[in-house]
């Protein structure tokens, strides 16, 4: 049975639906982590901890940013019959107003990361073999003028509402290389360039989601002011200030997924046609 409903959980969400069937998927890019599926706001969804260990049915913090296989977290939720992921992200502020422990969900992306894979295109598939899609071109360019599903993120919006939660409409997420945190220069920079937060993981997963036609968005979780606009960063606060966060975060969440349509109106899942 097909679960068209995904959450890909970021630091700190390593563990959603209380009672779920346990599956490791083989993709051709390799093993995804244990994914967990299950009934979540009555919604049957597919759940999978981004940064839990390929292959292993124990779900823990264990693989760094960089290391991440996001082409099998992606291809293996798409294999499952995901139509819509939505991703939750811990991330530093560069902005005053957007306070730890708010939420933003983020419209755009900068890249500044350096040594991942990017794409599911890389001159050895096409779509159709990939996708069934009537398209056998081995180069494709896909459009990222609004990278994130509209119809989820207003969905998201609506629920942060709905909670009552501390929220922001949009947001522009610069995606560093990690495993280290930025330097104040660097963060003056991403500043200046126009990046609201800053955070590890969100590229290449959101460009990989659109590669597969699939609706993607992501509510990251403000945890801490950028380096330099606080004394220091550390991975100790981001984890307590998003545990914080998680009971209003899982509330969202539950809403959310509830009110994900049967057919979208919106386009990215003809991204790749
Ligand atoms: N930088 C990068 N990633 C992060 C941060 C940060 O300050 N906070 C949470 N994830």
């Amino acid at each position: 049975m097909k679960v068209r409903v995904a959450i890909i959980g970021g630091s700190g969400l390593y563990k959603l639906l209380e009672k779920a069937e346990h599956v490791i998927l083989d993709t051709p890019f390799g093993k995804t982590p244990r994914i967990d599926i299950g009934y979540f706001g009555g919604v049957r969804v597919a759940f999978l901890a981004r940064h839990a260990m390929p292959g292993s049915m124990k779900v823990a913090h264990e693989v760094p940013p960089h290391r991440i296989n996001f082409r099998a977290n992606i291809y293996g939720l798409k294999k499952l019959g995901a139509e819509a992921i939505i991703a939750t992200s811990a991330c530093g502020s560069l902005r005053r107003e957007l306070e730890p422990g708010d939420f933003v969900i983020i419209d755009q992306f900068i890249d500044m990361t350096k040594s991942r894979t990017y794409t599911f295109y890389d001159g050895t598939t096409t779509p159709k073999e990939l996708l069934g899609v009537d398209k056998e071109d081995l180069v494709v360019h896909i459009d990222v003028t609004e990278p994130y599903c509209p119809t989820l993120r207003r969905i998201l919006i609506e629920a942060c509402k709905k909670v009552g939660v501390k929220y922001h409409e949009r947001g522009c997420y610069v995606c560093t290389e990690g495993p280290r945190f930025e330097t104040p220069a660097e963060i003056r920079f991403f500043s200046a360039i126009g990046a609201d937060v800053v955070g590890m993981t969100n590229v290449p997963e959101v460009i990989l989601a659109r590669e597969l036609n699939i609706h993607y968005a992501t509510i990251a979780v403000v945890t801490n002011y950028a380096a330099g606009l606080q004394r220091k960063v550390t991975q100790e606060e981001v984890i307590e200030i998003f545990n914080r966060s998680m009971k209003k975060l899982v509330k969202v969440l539950e809403e959310a997924v509830r009110n994900i349509p049967g057919k979208f109106t919106c386009e990215c899942d003809k991204a790749v046609h």
